[in-house]
Formats: structure tokens, C-alpha cells, sequence
């Protein structure tokens, strides 16, 4: 059986979505639009796709580079969907099996959609097959024009459409199959005599059904899957739905998703068994969770690698930040990039990290600045206790070891090492390195003025 290749046409502006980002660029449950056709089509069995870029294209380009079977068909002026898949046969050259067509503004369609389309196809030897849809109100969309045996015959856009025409309740969704060799011969005898001065490449089922050759049509089971997205009220309706599949396929992975309509929850995170999701929780990027954690309500993650039994309490907000089994952080606690807990280290609420590695069993549970620094293990961090990393020019390195108890109110003026289980007394400023065992203290000592305030009076 030969192969099957995709083309998806993503060279217009979208005019519509009124932006200075072109249209497929805009983002659904965390990547481009235009990726999603292109995980169906690969999903489907395509093995080859041709990207037809226009609008930005560069920046299209840099979204796939490295994705080697991912080629680019140029499309300078878009004078219409027939000159854009025109302009992707060049790529096809010496291609003879099944090329599916697809849109990049229509993200929805899914691989077994795509799947179920190529089967039908090829079972029934057609020479073009198009995906459809009954619709009540079918405006704007081309409508299917059928003759005997449900063969199509022609699709004819509305602006082209006789007043009966335009009844037919049948519509062309702008995916289809067709066979390579077919398609080269008829994409260049297309012409632009029509309403809109258009190379419209639906004129191939016209010249392929006069040639006699099988033209058939599919509805689509899920009319969902083929909406288009214009504006970006279609983008918010479509991304709603790509986030109802993401959270639908957790659940039943095992997730418990509180309530999946105020979960965001992007493509590619992966999140094991058991572990239960509170309302209103964002989870990005390249995100791995383990089984049994507790997460949210109103957890913002990116970029994270959280294990097993990890409980994220309400409001915290962690970026590419690794938390081993049994962390447990918030509420309202915030780990900046290269934050690395291990085992049990608890972080409380109002405590900021970046750049910092606690130990196991390690312990700051509230209102603390911790930047910079080495934590070892079983280390108690005292409310409001700071690392000074900064001087106003360089970022310092704060190291305390292992058994350190470092009392409230601490400022550790870094570069400075604290030596294994040392005690900083509360309300000290650390400026000097503290050796194993000791006691550290920097304090004025107190002077009580006694009648004080009587006096003043
Ligand atoms: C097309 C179909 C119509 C169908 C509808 C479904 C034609 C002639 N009409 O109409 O029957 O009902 O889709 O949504 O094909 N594009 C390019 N280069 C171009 C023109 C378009 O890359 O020169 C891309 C667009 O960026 C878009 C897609 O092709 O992703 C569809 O083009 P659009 O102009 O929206 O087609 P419609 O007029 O909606
Ligand atoms: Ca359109």
C-alpha cells in the first residue's frame, strides 16, 4: 500500500483574529494552532507533511525545526486554496499514494477521524473523498453538489451558488483525501474565473468526476471536529474543547480532576494515577506529576518535575523547579527556576526560592527569600530568614549545611557558608563564614529605659 502524505494550508493572515501574530500562531492548551492538524495528519499514518506557509512563515518554520519529516511549501500571495496545495506539489514530487488535505485554522479534527476518512477512501478505490457535515445553517461554507449514488460531483462556494445551491444543507468542512497522481494533473488546469477571483482547489473534484473518476463524501461523526476558528472567540471555543479532551483522557487515565472546566491543563503534561487536581490550577509546558499528589486549588505550574505524593497547597505558583516524593509547598509559596526539593522538604507559605536545593527533610515554612543557595538536609529555616544574594552587581552563593537551625529573622549576607550543625540565633545578620557546631549571634543587646514613656508625657 503506498504511503499517505499530509498538506495543511497555512498561509493566510486571519484577518479576523485582528492580531499582529499570524493565525495558526495563536496558541490552544498551550501550542500553535496549526500543530494540532499536524499531530492528526501524523496520528492518521502520514508520513510526509507539507507545511503551505505564507503570513510569517519564519516563524512557522522555527515552531517545527527538527521535526525532519515536516517540509515547507512557500505560498507568497494567497490567491486561493487550489494555488496553495499547487505550490506543495513541488514537495510531493515522486509521491504516489494518498495525500490528505487539511487546514491549519481547523484544529479539532482528530487522527481517527483522519484515519477512518483514509480507509474509507482507499476501500472504495475513490479518486477524492471529502470530509462533510450536514449543517442547519450551512452559510459561508461550499456546499457538496451530488449526483447518482451519493457521487459528488462538484462543491460550489456560496458566493458562486444558485439560490438552490446554496439549500443544500451539505458542506465541504476543507479536509479531504486525495490520490498524488491525480491531484498534479488537476491542481494546474485549475482556473480563477469564479466570485472571488480565486484558484479554489474544491474545481478538482469538478474535472476529476467529468474524467469520470469516483468522488465521494464522508460526514464527519462529531461536527465539533471541523470547526474553523476565525476570530478569537472560535479560538476561545476551540481551546475549551482541546481542554476538555486533555482532562477527559487523564480522568480516565485515573486523575482525579475536581472540576474539569476550571482545570487548564496542556497537551504533553503527564500526570500519574490518583493524584487529585483542585479547581482553578494552571499546569504547563513540559510538566511530569506523579501518582498521589495533591495539587491546588489555583496552583500555577510550568515546566515542572514533580514525583509522588507531592501536596501543592492553594495559590502557589512554581516554575522548572524539581520536587521530590513527599514535598510538600504552599499555600501561596513561589519556586522560581532551578529550585530542587528533595524528599519531605517542606515549604509554607510566603516563601519565595529560585536557584536553590534543599536537602531531604529540610524545612521553611514561612515568609522567607531563599535565592542562591545550598540547603542541606534537616536544615530549619526560620520565619523571615533571607538570603542577601544580590549586591546590586553580582548574585553571591549562600551554602548551609546539614542540621543547621537558622533562627527567625536571619539575613545571610552571601557569599557565606554555614557549617553543619551550627545555630544562627534569631535576629542575626550572618556576614561571616560559621563553622560546624557553633552558635552564631549578632544581636545589640537590649537596653530597657524603664518609666520611659511616663516621662515623655
Ligand atoms: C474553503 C473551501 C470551502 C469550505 C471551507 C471550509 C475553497 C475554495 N473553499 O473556503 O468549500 O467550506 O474552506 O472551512 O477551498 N489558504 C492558504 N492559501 C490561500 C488560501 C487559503 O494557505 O491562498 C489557507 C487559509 O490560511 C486557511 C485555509 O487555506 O487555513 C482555508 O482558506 P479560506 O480562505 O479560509 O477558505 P474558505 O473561503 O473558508
Ligand atoms: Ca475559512
Amino acid at each position: 500500500m503506498a504511503g499517505v502524505a499530509a498538506v495543511v494550508l497555512a498561509a493566510g493572515k486571519g484577518t479576523r483574529m485582528k492580531s499582529g501574530l499570524v493565525k495558526v500562531m495563536h496558541r490552544m492548551a498551550g501550542t500553535p494552532m496549526v500543530s494540532w492538524p499536524v499531530a492528526a495528519a501524523r496520528e492518521a499514518g502520514a508520513t510526509k507533511l507539507v507545511l503551505v506557509v505564507g503570513h510569517q512563515a519564519s516563524l512557522i518554520k522555527e515552531y517545527f525545526a527538527g521535526e525532519e519529516e515536516v517540509a515547507f511549501a512557500f505560498q507568497e500571495e494567497q490567491l486561493g486554496t487550489g494555488h496553495a496545495v499547487a505550490c506543495a506539489c513541488e514537495e510531493l514530487k515522486g509521491f504516489h499514494g494518498t495525500v490528505m488535505i487539511l487546514c491549519g485554522d481547523v484544529p479539532l479534527v482528530k487522527g481517527a477521524t483522519l484515519r477512518k476518512m483514509a480507509d474509507f477512501h482507499r476501500s472504495r478505490n475513490a479518486m477524492v473523498t471529502v470530509l462533510t457535515a450536514n449543517f442547519l445553517d450551512p452559510a459561508g461554507y461550499g456546499r457538496i453538489v451530488k449526483g447518482k449514488e451519493g457521487k459528488v460531483l462538484r462543491i460550489v462556494e456560496e458566493k458562486d451558488a444558485t439560490e438552490e445551491e446554496r439549500r443544500i444543507t451539505e458542506i465541504n468542512s476543507g479536509i479531504y483525501c486525495v490520490e498524488a497522481d491525480f491531484l498534479r494533473q488537476a491542481i494546474v488546469n485549475l482556473s480563477n474565473d469564479n466570485a472571488q477571483g480565486e484558484y479554489y482547489l474544491t474545481d478538482i473534484i469538478k474535472s476529476g468526476a467529468e474524467q469520470g473518476h469516483l468522488c465521494l463524501s464522508l460526514p464527519v461523526g462529531d461536527t465539533e471536529e471541523i470547526m474553523g476558528v476565525n476570530d478569537r472567540a472560535q479560538l476561545a471555543e476551540a481551546a475549551r474543547i482541546m481542554r476538555s479532551r486533555i482532562n477527559g483522557v487523564l480522568m480516565l487515565s485515573g486523575v482525579t480532576i475536581v472540576d474539569p472546566a476550571t482545570t487548564y491543563i496542556d497537551a504533553g503534561v503527564n500526570i500519574g494515577a490518583d493524584t487529585v487536581i483542585y479547581p482553578g490550577t494552571q499546569i504547563s509546558g513540559k510538566t511530569d506529576i506523579g501518582s498521589e499528589c495533591i495539587i491546588g486549588p489555583a496552583a500555577i505550574i510550568a515546566d515542572c518535575s514533580i514525583m509522588d505524593r507531592v501536596t501543592i497547597k492553594a495559590g502557589s505558583v512554581l516554575s522548572e523547579s524539581m520536587l521530590h516524593d513527599g514535598v510538600a509547598i504552599g499555600p501561596m509559596a513561589h519556586l522560581r527556576p532551578g529550585t530542587v526539593l528533595n524528599e519531605h522538604v517542606k515549604i509554607g507559605n510566603f516563601v519565595e526560592t529560585k536557584k536553590a536545593v534543599f536537602g531531604a527533610g529540610s524545612k521553611a515554612s514561612h515568609l522567607s527569600y531563599l535565592g542562591d543557595a545550598t540547603i542541606g538536609s534537616d536544615v530549619n529555616i526560620g520565619c523571615g530568614t533571607i538570603t542577601c544574594n544580590y549586591d546590586g552587581v553580582r548574585k553571591h552563593q549562600t551554602v548551609i549545611e546539614d542540621g543547621v537551625f537558622v533562627g527567625s529573622d536571619v539575613q545571610l549576607v552571601a557569599p557565606v557558608k554555614v557549617g553543619r550543625n551550627s545555630l544562627i540565633a534569631a535576629g542575626t545578620t550572618v556576614t561571616m563564614d560559621v563553622p560546624p557546631d557553633s552558635l552564631a549571634i549578632s544581636r545589640t543587646p537590649q537596653v530597657n529605659k524603664e518609666g520611659w514613656k511616663l516621662k515623655k508625657k
